[in-house]
């Protein structure tokens, strides 16, 4: 710790009558300094290294997590699920992003009314889903998927369904039909060769 200090360079009358001290830096300073290095060399050695770490790695790590959180069959179907707890929780998600267009009592506005009959695109509970989830963006209905979650796509669509159903008196199972199978009468005429005729006698007794 003995260090010469305050040993003046002597060059003052080269420099307008200005001393300099050539003081040397404090150890503590000069510590703190190869301590940077030497922790800088380690660190590098144990991110690369060691610990094999590289933005990259940390990227696909962040994908992977973010497929778990996110599955991508979520976002390709959704499985309609009818509950009454979903009919409660879409409320407020069609009062919030639906009724602007669709009029809070659902009997239409911009858009088409859920309390008649009709259905542009098909009354089913998967046609509905599609619509809500890919739009009908050239007519002003919008793509909900990615703006809504899935859950909240569902309850929505609950809830518009069951009003639906309320004031159409249409049936549960109709709603929830696969919609492939909706052409209606069109194979009435079974094609098989001994087909029997009776096919539209009642079933059971009368009530
Ligand atoms: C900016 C106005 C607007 C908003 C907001 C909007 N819609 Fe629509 N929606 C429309 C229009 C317009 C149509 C008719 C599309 C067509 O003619 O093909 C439509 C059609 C639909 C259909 C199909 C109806 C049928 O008859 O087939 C469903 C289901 C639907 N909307 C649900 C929703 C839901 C659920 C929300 C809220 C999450 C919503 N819409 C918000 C404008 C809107």
């Amino acid at each position: 710790m003995s260090k010469e200090t305050n040993r003046l360079l002597g060059h003052a009358d080269e420099a307008d009558g200005i001393e300099e001290y050539d003081n040397p830096l404090p150890d503590w300073w000069l510590g703190l300094f190869w301590l940077t290095i030497v922790w800088g060399i380690g660190y590098g050695i144990h991110y690369h290294f060691i610990g094999n770490r590289s933005q990259e790695a940390e990227l696909a790590a962040e994908m992977a997590e973010a497929e778990l959180r996110w599955p991508e069959q979520a976002r390709a179907e959704i499985q309609f699920a009818m509950s009454d707890e979903a009919v409660t929780a879409g409320e407020p998600v069609y009062t919030q992003n639906c009724a602007p267009c669709h009029a809070a009592g659902m009997e239409g506005l911009i858009g088409p009314s859920f309390i008649d009959e009709e259905w542009i695109h098909g009354g089913t509970a998967t046609d509905v889903i599609r619509i809500i989830r890919e739009g009908v963006l050239d007519k002003g209905m919008v793509a909900w998927d990615g703006i809504l979650s899935p859950e909240q796509i569902n309850n929505v669509a609950a809830y518009i369904l069951s009003r639906h159903a309320d004031a159409t008196g249409r049936s549960m199972d109709d709603i929830m039909r696969d919609p492939a199978e909706s052409a209606p009468a069109d194979d009435a005429a079974p094609s098989g060769d001994d087909a029997t005729t009776s096919e539209a006698e009642p079933v059971g007794g009368t009530g």
